[in-house]
Order: structure tokens, then sequence, then C-alpha cells
């Protein structure tokens, strides 16, 4: 469903994403894992139409969907978490959340109709019912990962980018982040998450692409990946995320 071909992100003297090649099937869940700075971030951005690549194509269900807006694309069924969840903070966790339906990926909804569909996804996701009405900004940051979470399924993707989910989280949350994640492939969407976590890498994905330095340097099966020399030298060495 989704095929980047040679896609890279200049940046002032720096190549933040160098020449990468990525496919991603129906229903599959692609961890993206990879140092500090590698470009992850940058590539999801890319995908979701956020910053526009200096060259490669992005297609998406054999659209080109290169150099779109984030907008168009999020119609086209793409929806993004932020590593840093810091939008809309004056309104409150279900006028976040009915944004996305609003806005998403579908016709035109009733606002009757995106509420109602706010509530059924704050529910799928476990947001908190009293604090529903508490504005974003006085969230704390496992509420704010779900709501966002909520927002970005209620516009209805087909594909869902994941930065840095469950970061911040205790094992417990993290575990929890897990049986959602799983939960929403379930329902038939794809997902590509950005993770630092190797346990939750390994628990979730299909398969795992690894970057460094803006470069892909693996892409298979999470225990080929994780036993890959290269990865273990340029990555795994350094963290003590097991
Ligand atoms: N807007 C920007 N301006 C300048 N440098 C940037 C910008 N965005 C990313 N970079 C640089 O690009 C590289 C990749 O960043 P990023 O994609 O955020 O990495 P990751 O998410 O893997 O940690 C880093 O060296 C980062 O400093
Ligand atoms: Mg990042």
């Amino acid at each position: 469903m989704l095929t980047l071909k040679g896609i890279s992100k200049q940046i002032g003297g720096l190549r933040a994403v160098n020449n990468v090649d990525l496919s991603m099937g129906e229903n599959e869940i692609v961890g993206l894992v990879g140092p500090n700075g590698a470009g992850k971030t940058t590539l999801l951005n890319m995908i979701s139409g956020i910053s526009i690549p200096t060259s490669g194509t992005i297609i998406f269900d054999n659209e080109n969907i290169t150099g779109l807006k984030a907008d168009r694309i999020c119609k086209k069924g793409i929806a993004k978490t932020f590593q840093i969840a810091e939008s809309f903070p004056g309104l409150t966790a279900y006028e976040c959340t009915m944004i996305g339906a609003l806005f998403g990926n579908h016709r035109a909804i009733s606002m009757a109709d995106a509420g109602k569909k706010a509530i059924e996804i704050l529910d799928f996701v476990g947001f908190p019912m009293e604090k529903r009405d508490t504005t974003i900004k006085n969230l704390n940051v496992v509420e704010l990962k779900r709501v966002q979470l909520a927002r970005a399924l209620a516009s209805e993707p087909k594909l869902l980018l994941l930065d840095e989910l469950t970061t911040g989280l205790n094992p417990k949350e993290s575990n929890e982040a897990v049986d959602l994640i799983k939960k929403i492939r379930d329902q038939g969407v794809a997902i590509l998450i950005i993770e630092h976590v190797m346990s939750v890498i390994m628990g979730v994905s299909d398969r795992i692409v690894v970057l460094d330095y803006g470069e892909k340097i693996a892409d298979g099966r999470p225990y080929e990946v994780v036993n890959n020399q290269k990865v273990i030298d340029t990555y795994l060495g350094d963290i003590d995320a097991f």
C-alpha cells in the first residue's frame, strides 16, 4: 500500500534522509528504529506531507502523493501522531478528537456524528471519562498520548504513523499501548511506528527497518534485524533498552 522510492531530504548542508526505499503491505506493522538524529521523524514527516522530499517518490494506494500537502494526504488515509504532543493546547480532549473526525479520511460528517465518533474512539483508546472536558495543556503525558492517538484514529486512517508513542510511559502503560496498537491493526490499519524501547518494537513489529545517518541499513524480520552485526555495531550496542 505504501512504497517509498529513493526518498531524500536535504536540510541545509545535511542529508537528514538519504535515498531510502521502503514498502509496506496492508495490515503490516513496521518498526522504524535508529540512533537519535538518524532521520526517523523526518521520514515520517515526508510520508504525512508535513515536509516535502528533496528527491524521490512516495506512492500510496497506487497513487503518487509526493509533494501533496498534509491535509490532502490525511484525506487519502494517512494519519500521524507527533513525537512532541503539543497541538491545540486550548481545546478539550473531546474537541481535539472531534477535529480528527471532521477533517479526516471520509466524506463530510455532521458535528453530531463527529461528536459520537469522538466518544467511541476515546472509549476505544481508554481515555479517562472524567478528563474528556479537560484542556490539552492540562493533561499528563499518558493522557496526551492517548488523545493524540484518538485524534489520529478519528480520521479513519488506512496507514497510521506513530512517532515515539510510548516514550515517557512506564512499562505497564507501554504494554497497554502495545495491546492497543495490535487492536488497531486488527481493524485493518497498517502502522509505521518509531520507537526506542526495543521490547515494544520487538513486541509489535512484523518487520523492522533501521536508519543510521539518514540511510537504511537493515530491513527484515525482528529477529533477523536484532542479530544483524551492522545493527548491533551502530545502534543496539549503544543502548540498554532491553
Ligand atoms: N527543521 C530542521 N532544521 C534543521 N535540522 C533538522 C531539522 N529537522 C531535522 N533536522 C536534523 O536532521 C537530522 C534527522 O533528524 P530527525 O529526523 O529528527 O531524527 P530522529 O527522529 O531519527 O531522531 C538530525 O541531524 C536533525 O538535527
Ligand atoms: Mg524523532
